[in-house]
């Protein structure tokens, strides 16, 4: 099948708007699609007719990452989703709601009333809906979703995005989109439609551009449903931000991070898989490893320069992807990690030719001690403000990976306060190594 990319016009006019004339809740009852925002809603149409008759997936942009698509209530479309996938049926999926109108319309509501909406989730939907927070909710029965959402489980995710493309989107569609991230099973999630493009190209028919993902990790997924409530997936959101919520101050953590992973069952069924592999083997170095405050260690650094086999440059020319190496920089790092290398030079990413990337590519000359160039190493750093880190973070894995690099090093982060826990909770999943 021929995947086709469509462009949607961005700036001018916005695509919609909430009431924001109205208090408290009722401001998201319902999402306004703009009149002046024509020509994007001309190019979305064709998209949300797809969606509504077809049972091959779309992928759409969201503030998070790029989702792949399909109409919540039907089985044959959501099926379109897991085959495109290659992802376990399993694992079950969030839904995308384009205000609380449709979301009242999955719980069994009969419209004007909010009381289908659980007392507890009022606080942080008021807070942080749109926006990249799921809340877990009860299936009714009957219920409008089809089975193969949830796997089987009683109760289903639930999220209102707060990018515009995806509310009027599914504003379009008329139906609640099941979207699960757009990246091929165990791939880092996507950020770009190039990225989706990569991983599904021929396997879906539409890919939506609408940008890069302004946060770049995934929602925060919260069970509400139970006492005290719990985070079931770091995410956009941070546990302070949940904390500071009525109902929510003593909320719990109950994800296990690589690092502390023991016996216990995972409660989010999408974290027992494999998750967000580059196909370079992923060495972190935690922030809390004092050995690498400010570059690899020199057994890494040995065991980079090993994986050239004493191969000269002329030879490594020939493709051989063995003598490449991948930093990922964030805090600490001093260029190229200490590793022995020379011509350190701006070497252009694919997503800066797209004037999108939020980082810099560097390549330069690895050195053996004798100073022979052995290899190459490319260098990014995502900066020092962690929004800036997570936005980058999955697109960096994926641009090393295309200069085919053996090896990435990463400097971690403390992963105390906000996003930053989402980023180190990826990172833990992506590394083969961590340096603790
Ligand atoms: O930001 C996001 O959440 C992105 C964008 C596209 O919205 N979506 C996303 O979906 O990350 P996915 O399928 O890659 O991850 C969904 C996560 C999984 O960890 C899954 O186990 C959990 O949410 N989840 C979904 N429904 C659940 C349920 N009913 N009970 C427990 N966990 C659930
Ligand atoms: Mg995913």
């Amino acid at each position: 099948m021929e995947t086709r990319v469509v462009s949607i016009p961005r700036g001018g006019s916005s695509l919609g708007h909430f009431d924001d004339s109205k208090g408290s809740l009722d401001r998201l009852e319902f999402w306004h699609i703009e009149p002046e925002a024509n020509e994007a809603v001309a190019a979305l149409q064709p998209a949300a007719e797809h969606l509504r008759t077809k049972d091959t997936p779309v992928a759409f942009p969201t503030e998070t990452v790029y989702g792949l698509g399909a109409d919540a209530t039907r089985s044959g479309s959501v099926k379109g989703i897991y085959e495109a996938k290659g992802r376990p049926s399993d694992n079950p999926l969030i839904v995308h709601v384009s205000d609380l109108h449709m979301l009242r319309s999955l719980l069994g509501g009969k419209g004007g009333s909010d009381d289908v909406i659980p007392a507890r989730y009022k606080s942080l939907i008021q807070k942080f809906w749109p926006g990249p927070l799921t809340i877990l909710l009860p299936i009714p029965d009957p219920s409008p979703l089809a089975p193969e959402v949830t796997a089987g489980l009683k109760s289903f995710g639930a999220r209102m995005p707060s990018s515009p493309l995806a509310l009027t989107l599914i504003k379009l569609a008329g139906v609640p989109l099941a979207a699960p991230s757009a990246n091929a099973s165990t791939k880092p999630s996507p950020t770009t439609a190039q990225h989706v493009k990569d991983d599904l190209d021929g396997r879906i028919e539409m890919i939506l551009d609408g940008a890069s993902c302004q946060v770049g990790v995934e929602s925060t997924v919260v069970d509400g449903l139970c006492d005290p409530p719990v985070v079931l997936r770091p995410g956009g959101i941070g546990m302070e931000d949940l904390r500071s919520c009525p109902g929510w101050e003593d909320v719990v953590r109950a994800y296990k991070d690589q690092s502390e992973e023991g016996n216990a069952a995972p409660r989010a069924p999408g974290m027992k898989y494999k998750h967000y592999s580059p196909k370079a083997r992923v060495v972190l170095y935690e922030s809390t490893y004092r050995a690498g405050k400010d570059g690899i260690v020199a057994a890494d650094a040995d065991a980079a320069v090993a994986l050239t086999n004493g191969h000269t440059h002329a030879q490594s020319a020939n493709g051989n992807s063995h003598k490449r190496v991948g930093i990922i920089r964030t805090k600490r790092w001093r260029a190229a990690a200490g590793l022995q290398c020379n011509d350190l030079h701006l070497s252009a990413g694919r997503d800066d030719d797209h004037g999108e990337s939020s980082y810099e590519v560097y390549a330069g000359d690895l050195q053996n001690q004798e100073g022979h160039v052995i290899g190459e190493v490319f260098d990014i750093s995502l900066g020092q403000d962690t929004k800036r880190i997570a936005r980058g973070l999955f697109s960096a894995l994926r641009e090393l990976d295309r200069r085919g690099v053996a090896m990435i090093f990463v400097d971690g982060i403390d992963d105390e306060l906000d996003i930053a826990a989402a980023v180190m909770n990826r990172l833990r999943k992506a590394a083969s190594d961590i340096r603790a």
